[in-house]
């Protein structure tokens, strides 16, 4: 079967893509354990990045076709040069949600123009809320440097502001009262992050994943949740509010309770693969990159997108015993 050639991006099982996640760029200042080898990885030559006129052609098809909102991710986004530039370019398509996932790092000085140029809000990554550790998982940066990024993006208006942390047994997660405590202190939305099998093999073991229903439950035996209906909200985070309005919390639970079913992601990689799953494996890749520097018109990168997300699989099988984890990591796709 071939994907509708007008309406909305659909794939072939009902769900309607309305979110692209926009990776700028591979490279990150940071080594996370889960992400990437202390020495690094090939990046990719700049002359195989999409440029920004590139990428904002991709988005502006995209929202031609019922895109309503765009995340900047990466690597760390903040590394590619002049990404400012990008964001008021990508804000001017007109999108209803701009926002950006990063590590931190180089936050606390761009906010302000960030916010200047349009984006909307930011998820600031952040594993633990000790120094030492924060610098062990990371391997890179530090605490303190994070912790003023999230200030300083709040200043500048980019809120709300959520702080993804990923939760690994054994590594942090003798953490998630402090997290809770945290979330209620600061009224940031932390969103605990299930451990996903993405990166390099032996790096992950089903045993290191910290289900999302234990984390709820050691916050709730602390401080009463409920659960936040919004039935038009896909996104992937659950999200609880503190019975005392203490704040909301969050956890994405891909591993134990996959989301695939109410999906609306589409993914373009930094060297133009349109994904349609964050374990998607390289042959239901798509590039439109060659179809960009080869003067294809807007119907013909149309027709790719649609082709991408029509094929999405029903979901992601990580549980299933013949599961392949994707060839590329984190830094790779985009989170
Ligand atoms: N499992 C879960 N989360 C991950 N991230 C990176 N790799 C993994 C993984 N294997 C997180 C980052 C960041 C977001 C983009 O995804 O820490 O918060
Ligand atoms: Fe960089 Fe994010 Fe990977 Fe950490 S998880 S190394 S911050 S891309």
């Amino acid at each position: 079967m071939s994907p509708p050639i007008n309406g909305p991006l659909i794939d072939s099982h009902g769900r309607v893509h309305t979110d692209l996640r926009i990776s700028v760029t591979d490279r990150c200042n940071f080594r996370c354990v889960y992400c990437m080898p202390e020495e690094g990885v090939p990046f990719l030559p700049r002359a195989e990045l999409l440029t920004f006129e590139e990428i904002t052609r991709v988005a502006t098809i995209a929202h031609r076709l019922g895109v309503r909102s765009v995340r900047f991710t990466g690597g760390e986004p903040l590394v590619r040069r002049d990404l400012v530039d990008l964001v008021a370019m990508v804000a001017g398509v007109g999108f209803d949600d701009v926002a950006l996932t990063t590590n931190g790092t180089g936050l606390a000085r761009l906010a302000p123009r960030l916010a200047d140029a349009g984006l909307r809000r930011v998820n600031v990554s952040c594993d633990s809320l000790r120094p030492e550790r924060f610098s062990r998982i990371r391997r890179r940066g530090d605490l303190a440097t994070v912790l003023a990024a999230m200030d300083a993006a709040e200043s500048a208006g980019l809120t709300p502001l959520k702080v993804n942390v990923v939760a690994i047994a054994g590594v942090n997660d003798d953490e998630v009262e402090d997290f809770g405590a945290f979330a209620r202190r600061t009224g940031r939305e932390v969103r605990f992050i299930e451990f996903m099998p993405l990166d390099a093999p032996g790096s992950w073991q089903r045993d290191q994943v910290v289900a999302a229903a234990d984390i709820l439950a050691r916050l709730h035996a602390r401080w009463p949740l409920e659960a936040v209906v919004d039935p038009g909200d896909p996104a992937p985070a659950e999200r609880y509010r503190f019975q005392d309005g203490g704040g909301t919390i969050g956890v994405v639970a891909s591993v134990t309770r996959p989301f695939c079913g109410t999906c609306n992601r589409l993914r373009l990689t930094a060297d133009g693969a349109v994904r349609n799953c964050l374990f998607a494996n390289a042959d239901a890749e798509r590039s439109v990159r060659d179809l960009l520097r080869g003067g294809a018109d807007d119907a013909e990168v149309e027709a790719v997108l649609r082709r991408a997300v029509w094929d999405k699989l029903p979901g992601h099988a990580i549980n299933d015993p013949g599961f392949l984890r994707p060839a590329r990591s984190m830094s790779m796709i985009g989170g």
